[in-house]
């Protein structure tokens, strides 16, 4: 008998099947379960996942995390590395290409990049269109969707070059989309980029600048954000990443995919927590408060908003980076009177039976908002934020779909619970 296999035995048959055990022993393929069956007409066993707790939709080279160790990789690198030592527009070609850039390569790559930072003037005019108190992130993910109107070409997705452009244009059109977007809802006229600016720094000149010329932002603000982008460019198969590849492996254009990416982070269980975790700061108002807010939580009343995940049962290593950036960005800015707060919050909680129990540890969200905040940024800006580095890590996601053999149309199947069949009956016999 082979090894490496899973012996099944259906009890209602008496029959036994092999399945193999594949990845590291750690995996088995759906699809073999197919086999099982009680007669031969049947379409044989499937498997029940909903929200794919437990079910791998691919394989991935971008990505690696270890939730109880609290590791995060991309392409093998750690996070930690990458946010102390590289840039943004680095680790985007990183997750893209899979290898860090050499000298040259990296120069050509940023110099792309900027080439692509305008957008049309008609779109322009389409982000007229919004009412005056749109929210940014609902101007930004329709955005993206409409830039597929400006290059039919993108349609090509089987050219490697042409994929490589609307990625280009993508990773440089989001930071000028995204600032127009906060531009619009603030009644201000939009300010273009200015090329002679990194990436991060472009992008906070082109959400801030008033009458300056030129308009400096300060560089601890600009690393700040920088490493920002760098803790939020991808997080694997998260929900997302799952909605790109899904809606990309329809073989439709990246602009329309990432527009439903982007959708689908504008959800307060995705993208939303670091604008709850100020809300409850505020709610808190004062660190006296403390105490009784934590009792509240442990009592089932309410949750400690920036704490625990689904996946790390660790600190988050992002959450730990982040609240050292968040010492640099208030050296600056002045401290985030809600700062207080949130470090009695988690001393209390990192010392309680109730979050230590149960691996709580606070998350990425825990302590970027009162990053953000500080910079100046509104919340509702705050999707908008995360969706800006998201989109190297989306479309390295895509990228990688479209190369995998093992892919097709992704289309799950469903167990089905409603009325089995039955005859129409006329309006007039219903009542
Ligand atoms: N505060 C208080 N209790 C909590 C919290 C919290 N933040 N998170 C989980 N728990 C408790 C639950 O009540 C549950 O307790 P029980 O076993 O006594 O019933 C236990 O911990 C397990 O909770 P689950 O909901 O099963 O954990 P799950 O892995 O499904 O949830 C989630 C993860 C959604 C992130 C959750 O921890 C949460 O709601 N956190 C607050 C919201 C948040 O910060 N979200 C951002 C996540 S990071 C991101 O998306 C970028």
């Amino acid at each position: 008998m082979p090894k490496d296999t899973l012996t099944v035995t259906d009890n209602r048959t008496g029959k036994q099947y092999e399945v193999p055990i594949q990845e590291g022993g750690e995996t088995v393929r759906a699809a073999d379960f197919r086999q099982i069956k009680v007669r031969d007409d049947d379409f044989g066993m499937m498997t029940y996942d909903p929200a794919f707790m437990n079910t791998a939709s691919c394989r991935s080279a971008i990505s690696f995390i270890d939730g109880d160790k609290g590791i995060l990789r991309y392409r093998g690198y750690p996070i930690e590395q990458l946010a102390e030592k590289r840039t943004f527009t680095e680790v985007a070609y990183l997750l893209i290409f899979g290898e860090l850039p050499t000298h040259d390569e990296l120069e050509a790559w940023t110099q792309q990049i900027t080439l692509h930072t305008m957008v049309h003037e008609n779109l322009k005019k389409f982000m007229d269109g919004f009412n005056y108190d749109a929210h940014p992130m609902g101007m930004f993910l329709s955005t993206i969707g409409a830039l597929s109107t400006f290059y039919p070409e993108a349609k090509d997705i089987g050219d490697i070059n042409n994929r490589h452009l609307q990625m280009l244009r993508l990773i440089g059109k989001v930071p000028t989309i995204a600032a127009y977007a906060y531009r619009h809802s603030m009644g201000l006229p939009y300010v273009g980029p200015n090329n002679d600016l990194g990436y991060a720094a472009n992008f906070l000149q082109m959400m801030f600048r008033m009458t300056e010329a030129p308009y400096k932002p300060h560089p601890a603000l600009v690393r700040a954000l920088d490493v920002l982008f760098t803790l939020h460019a991808d997080h694997e198969q998260n929900c997302s990443t799952n909605a790109m590849r899904a809606i990309g492996s329809s073989q439709v254009d990246p602009y329309s995919a990432l527009a439903g990416a982007a959708a689908a982070l504008y959800g307060p269980l995705h993208g939303g927590a670091n604008e709850a975790v100020l809300v409850m700061l505020r709610e808190i108002g004062d660190i006296s408060h403390v105490p009784d807010f934590i009792k509240k939580v442990k009592g089932g009343d309410g949750r400690l908003m920036g704490f625990g995940h689904r996946v790390y049962k660790s600190y988050d290593p992002r959450a730990r980076i982040i609240k050292q950036t968040a010492d640099l960005v208030f050296e600056v800015t002045g401290r985030n009177p809600l700062t207080d707060i949130a470090l009695e919050l988690e001393r209390i909680a990192l010392e309680d039976e109730y979050f230590v129990s149960r691996k709580l540890y606070p998350n990425v969200d825990f302590y970027s908002g009162l990053i953000y905040q500080a910079m100046g940024f509104p919340l509702d800006m705050f999707p908008v934020l995360f969706a800006i580095p998201r989109t190297a890590g989306w479309l390295a996601q895509w990228d990688e779909m479209l190369r995998d053999d093992d892919q097709k149309i992704a289309r799950p199947r469903q167990i089905y619970i409603g009325a089995g069949r039955r005859d129409y009956v006329p309006q007039a016999a219903r009542g």
